[in-house]
């Protein structure tokens, strides 16, 4: 029954989302987060994956693309994290919209024509990203595990196809170095979701000490709906995986 109703919980899901995602600030260095780099790949190159949010700027009353500061950022946030990032790389950036809502086009339009004029820079790219509107409380154990185990049938935004696709990303060989940056506009509540997905699924987190995490990132607590996509995910790789993880919900959840 539940099913039934998804498409009219998505659009007011959809329409939630209009108001909350309209005020964001510019680049900002305490969202701007190193990851995980891989190991050195065949032709000698590491990569890395970074989160953060929008790199946008106001330069004189003009809005730009924030290149000089992400990449002074990226480095230093590496350097915080005794990584030492090269000079040169190629910058993969993947923007999480929702829709996209006519509040996003402006700054989908800057990274797109700035990736256009600067080919030689990196890529953009965007993906849609939801959240989930089913709080996996609300379904007894037995529904739980079993949606959980189904969870790439009917997830909206396929966290573990997602995970796949940035995994694949971050290990793909390129001419640079690759910095793979998955920001939202916030950088708090999608991009918290995707974040706390790859911790969990990569880094062996359990679902509460990433959910922590995304607070202490975003100065408070993160959309309900993306807590939800982040929890079934959980649950997927603990049904579905077999992983011995803990999807136990953060004290102040
Ligand atoms: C901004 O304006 C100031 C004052 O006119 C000028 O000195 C500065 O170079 C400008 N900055 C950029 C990045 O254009
Ligand atoms: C970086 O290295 C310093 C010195 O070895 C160490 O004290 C610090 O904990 C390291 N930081 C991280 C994030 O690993
Ligand atoms: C997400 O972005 C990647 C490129 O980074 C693209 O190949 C892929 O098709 C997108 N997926 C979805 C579901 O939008
Ligand atoms: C998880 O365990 C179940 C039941 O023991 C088994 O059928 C399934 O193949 C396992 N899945 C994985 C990915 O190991």
């Amino acid at each position: 029954m539940i099913f039934d109703k998804r498409g009219f919980i998505f659009c007011i899901l959809f329409l939630s989302f209009a108001f909350i995602y309209v005020n964001a600030g510019d680049l900002d260095y305490k969202k701007v987060h190193y990851i995980q780099s891989t190991p050195p790949l065949a032709n000698g190159n590491v990569n890395y994956i970074f989160r953060g949010n929008e790199p946008r700027e106001n330069v004189n009353g003009t809005t730009i693309f924030a290149y000089d500061d992400l990449v002074s950022f990226i480095k230093q946030n590496g350097q915080e994290n005794n990584i030492t990032i090269p000079d040169q790389f190629y910058l993969i950036d993947i923007k999480l919209i929702t829709g996209p809502l006519p509040s996003e086009l402006p700054d989908i339009e800057l990274e797109q024509n700035f990736f256009a004029q600067n080919s030689n820079l990196g890529e953009f790219h965007t993906n849609n990203t939801f959240g989930d509107l089913l709080d996996p409380q609300w379904f007894d154990e037995e529904e739980q595990i079993s949606m959980a185990k189904t969870l790439p049938n009917w997830q909206k935004d396929d966290l573990q196809y997602r995970m796949d696709l940035y995994h694949n990303i971050l290990f793909t060989e390129r001419d640079l170095p690759v910095v793979l940056y998955i920001h939202c506009e916030c950088g708090c509540d999608r991009t918290g979701e995707i974040m706390a997905s790859w911790v969990m699924r990569f880094q062996g987190w359990n679902f509460a000490q990433a959910m922590e995490w995304d607070y202490s990132i975003a100065g408070r607590k993160i959309n309900f709906a993306n807590q939800w996509a982040t929890q079934w995910y959980c649950l997927y790789l603990q049904y579905a995986e077999n992983r011995s993880i803990d999807c136990t919900p953060p004290a102040n959840w």
